[in-house]
């Protein structure tokens, strides 16, 4: 298990200001939530994040430092959480992500992800796509 710093640094080097570190360790020391991480060369370059409430998942983040991207890391990172969330009880998992996010919208598409519904300007500026997957 990694260290909030080294978790939270990749956070902000992909999302910005989304969350606060704060918000980042309280939802990862939560007993529902589900996480997963990757270290290449000693470096923690990715981490994904979920919940499982009874039997259903949803996925809240997964993102991989810049430079260790295009390498299979996130499509790793799902497959180990998606078995994390069953091994806890979820039967599906949803997520919601925006629908100019090419490369996450790839990235469920191709992990076996489908369109539920679009959320019109959820963000504001993008709609929101919400995605779901059988586990
Ligand atoms: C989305 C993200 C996690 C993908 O990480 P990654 O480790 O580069 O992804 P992978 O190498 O495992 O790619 C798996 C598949 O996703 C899709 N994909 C990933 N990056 C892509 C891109 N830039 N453009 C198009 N498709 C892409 C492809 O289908 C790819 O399969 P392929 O390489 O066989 O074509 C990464 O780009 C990231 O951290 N983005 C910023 C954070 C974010 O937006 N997270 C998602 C919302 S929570």
């Amino acid at each position: 298990m990694h260290g909030i710093d080294e978790i939270y640094f990749v956070e902000k080097n992909c999302f910005g200001d989304s969350w606060t570190r704060e918000m980042l360790e309280s939802e990862i020391l939560n007993k529902l939530s589900v996480l997963e991480t990757e270290t290449k060369d000693g470096v923690l370059c990715g981490f994904a994040l979920g919940r499982v409430v009874a039997d259903e998942a949803e996925l809240f983040k997964i993102a991989v430092l810049p430079d260790f991207r295009r390498q299979g890391i996130a499509e790793e990172m799902l497959k180990a959480l998606h078995e994390k969330m069953k091994e806890r009880g979820a039967r599906v998992c949803f997520l919601e992500v925006r629908s100019r996010n090419i490369p996450a919208v790839s990235l469920y598409e191709k992990a076996g992800y489908r369109r539920v519904r679009v959320i019109p300007r959820y963000y504001g500026d993008d709609d929101a796509v919400v995605l779901r997957r059988e586990l």
